[in-house]
């Protein structure tokens, strides 16, 4: 009853779109094929440990944050495993029922585009952005699944302004009422100044760190960044049962 008493309009459209999930009116692509390097594990290996893993990682994000949000997913430096958390959590909370949106947000390496095949001819994130697409020309359905991608058409070297306020806030603004969740595949925080430009507007980060890749000395100050808006620490590629798995640990209390 509280929930109920307490919510937001915003919060209210979003309980609408999810109580009898169906599809938007977008165009679709193909749900990807089991493809091992694809490390899409609900496709490749739907009976393995890291679905596991990511299904305790999506059940504690719903029992802290059971109105969903939107969630920025970032990294110390490149190559931790941002896209591989992000594409498989968005499935995971798409196959519990959830809309879902998945954003591509990394222009410098558009992994998301790229594992799941959806980079469209004229239709991607910065036509949103400028104003020359809206949402629903550039989003893509996959499959018939309750999960939407908005890809990037081309990688950028240079972003100029294209995730300023005056852009990122009303595309927020309009995913957020249309999804329960929002998983914004991001950039490193280290190198790049972006995640700045992003994160007062995002309801909680996620930061990725891979077992015996990640700079140690990168971790406190890519905390320090994220501030008050981290959710949680995952533990990428660690060994469970003496394998190396997807792993988390650390979820912070809501
Ligand atoms: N746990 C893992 N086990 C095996 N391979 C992994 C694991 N995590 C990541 N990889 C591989 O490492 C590479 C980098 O992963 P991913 O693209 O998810 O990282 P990223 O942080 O998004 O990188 P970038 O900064 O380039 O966007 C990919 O080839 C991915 O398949
Ligand atoms: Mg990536």
């Amino acid at each position: 009853m509280n929930s109920i008493l307490g919510l937001h309009t915003s919060n209210t459209i979003r309980l609408m779109n999810t109580a009898s999930p169906r599809s938007l009116p977008v165009k679709r692509i193909a749900t990807p094929l089991p493809i091992k390097k694809s490390r899409l594990v609900f496709v490749t290996e739907p009976a393995g440990l890291a679905v596991e893993q990511y299904k305790i990682l999506h059940r504690r994000l719903c029992n802290q944050h059971p109105e969903g949000g939107v969630v920025l997913v970032t990294s110390p430096s490149p190559g931790e495993g941002k896209t591989l958390t992000s594409i498989n959590l968005a499935w995971c909370m798409a196959e519990a029922g959830r809309h879902t949106c998945l954003v591509d947000m990394d222009f410098r390496a558009p992994g998301v585009t790229l594992t799941l095949g959806c980079s469209n001819e004229e239709d991607g994130l910065e036509e949103v952005l400028t104003g020359r697409r809206t949402v629903h020309q550039s989003m893509r359905q996959v499959g018939d699944r309750s999960l939407y991608v908005l890809g990037i058409n081309k990688a950028l070297a240079s972003l100029g302004g294209l995730l300023s306020s005056d852009s990122i806030v009303p595309l927020i603004t309009e995913l957020r009422a249309m999804f329960h969740w929002v998983i914004l595949d991001f950039a490193p925080v280290i190198p790049m100044a972006d995640v700045g430009e992003v994160l007062p507007h995002v309801d909680g980060a996620i930061i990725v760190v891979r077992s015996g890749k990640t700079d140690k000395s990168l971790i406190a100050p890519s905390l320090e960044i994220l501030g008050s808006k981290i959710w949680g620490v995952i533990l990428n590629d660690s060994v469970i049962n003496g394998s190396a798995y997807y792993g988390y640990y650390g979820m912070k209390k809501g």
